[in-house]
């Protein structure tokens, strides 16, 4: 056996051995530039899964590197009680992008939205209001709270009693929010675009509806915008591409590109809802969680990447429509920008598998979407790549059909 067969083996009984089998990995990573990843085998893979929209720059971008090292070598942590310099910046530099306010750092998106719902409590609770109405198929995390905001229920099984205060309606209906509507609801959560129901961009006007049901009502709306956000649909934050704006959002991902970060932003008439001493988080806005994120926003803007986002999202979209007409496996190409799902008649794991044994990495989302999510500054000819790839897998998986 060779050396590399021998490591690969080796690891994969440690991790069999100790590590929590929540996950079930099959292939051992150890390597990324921009676009790529290498095996232990050093089998090369196009990313289009992006560590599940994180590393919407790349692999290991040149800037948050640096940003990551020098910090390193200056500062990494100091707690809450003191300021570091980089926070703020980052705080106003996401103000800048578009939603003028005060901002909270976490670490996840399960905890940012955490922490977006307490605030909901907070500002309900004088008034008695504590009800959020959420979205079926919607997916906010794994903490007990966003658990029961979640809409799939298979995320909840097993885990009950869900936390109570948590309404779910059908996405995209505005009337069943407003039946849902009483004396004690004070916001109304969902994901602008959906990612792990199945990639399901809200509609313009279901959008501008729920905002005016939420005015109309005195209602919070609150975005989490922890998949779909920082440039994914195209604008930097994935509302910018509808026009309507949220009292509250959620963001996480690929704000430190890869580096651990999480946060909620509130509007500026909010920023006294939780006072000192009513949230906190040992490690939320680090100086080198911070740094690394500055990094990346720094690099948006140099690298036109919202610009390639929306260029290579037509691109994609345009080649998967042609592939939808040579494969009658495809009912429907759907997403924004470059959150892209591809609904198949049949669930989407097996073309996903075929897809990876060619070289591309790709994702599912519900049973039959197969869900690409590729770096915003992915270039032309790796998405022709990728589209390559993906012909040539669904031709295999229509000649397994046949051969059955
Ligand atoms: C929309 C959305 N919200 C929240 C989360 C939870 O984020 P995290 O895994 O960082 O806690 C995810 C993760 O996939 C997500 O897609």
């Amino acid at each position: 056996m060779s050396e590399d067969k021998k490591n690969y083996k080796e690891i994969l009984e440690c991790q069999d051995k100790y590590v929590m089998h929540t996950y079930a990995p099959e292939i051992l990573l150890v390597k990324g530039k921009g676009s790529y990843v290498w095996d232990s085998l050093n089998r090369k893979y196009l990313d289009f899964s992006t560590g599940i929209s994180v590393c919407n720059l790349g692999h290991c971008h040149p800037a948050v590197t640096r940003a990551i090292k020098e910090q390193a070598g200056k500062l990494v942590h100091v707690s809450n009680l003191y300021m570091n310099e980089k926070q703020p910046q980052l705080a106003a530099k996401l103000a800048e992008k578009g939603f003028d306010g005060f901002v909270f750092f976490a670490n996840s998106g399960a905890e940012a939205n955490e922490g977006m719902i307490k605030l909901a409590r907070k500002w309900g609770s004088e008034k008695g209001k504590f009800e959020i109405i959420v979205m079926e198929e919607s997916f906010h995390g794994r903490t007990l709270a966003t658990l029961a905001a979640t809409g799939r229920s298979k995320y909840r099984a097993g885990f009950s009693p869900d936390m109570p205060g948590f309404v779910h309606v059908p996405f995209n209906d505005v009337s069943a929010i407003e039946k849902k509507i009483n004396d004690k609801t004070c916001a109304v959560l969902l994901e602008p675009v959906q990612g792990e129901g199945g990639i399901l961009p809200a509609k313009q006007e279901y959008l501008k509806a729920v905002r005016e049901l939420c005015d109309k009502h005195g209602l919070l709306l609150m975005y989490d915008e922890v998949q779909c956000g920082m440039g994914r649909t195209g604008t930097f934050y994935a509302w910018q591409g509808y026009g309507v704006q949220p009292d509250a959002l959620s963001m996480a991902k690929a704000l430190g590109n890869g580096f651990p970060i999480g946060a909620f932003m509130v509007k500026r008439e909010l920023g006294a809802v939780l006072g000192a001493g009513t949230h906190a988080s040992t490690f939320g806005g680090t100086p080198l969680a911070c740094a690394a994120a500055l990094a990346v926003i720094e690099a948006f803007d140099s690298e036109n990447i919202l610009e390639n986002c929306v260029r290579q999202g037509e691109f994609l979209m345009s080649g998967l429509a042609k592939l939808a007409k040579k494969y009658k496996s495809i009912q429907e190409v759907r997403g924004k920008g470059l959150i892209i799902g591809v609904v198949l008649d049949r669930p989407a794991n097996d073309l996903k598998k075929i897809a990876c044994s060619k070289g591309l990495l790709v994702l599912t989302a519900g049973e039959t979407v197969l869900r690409l999510l590729p770096p915003l500054n992915v270039s032309k000819k790796e998405s022709e790549e990728a589209l390559h790839i993906l012909d040539e897998s669904l031709k295999q998986l229509q000649e397994f059909q046949n051969a059955k």
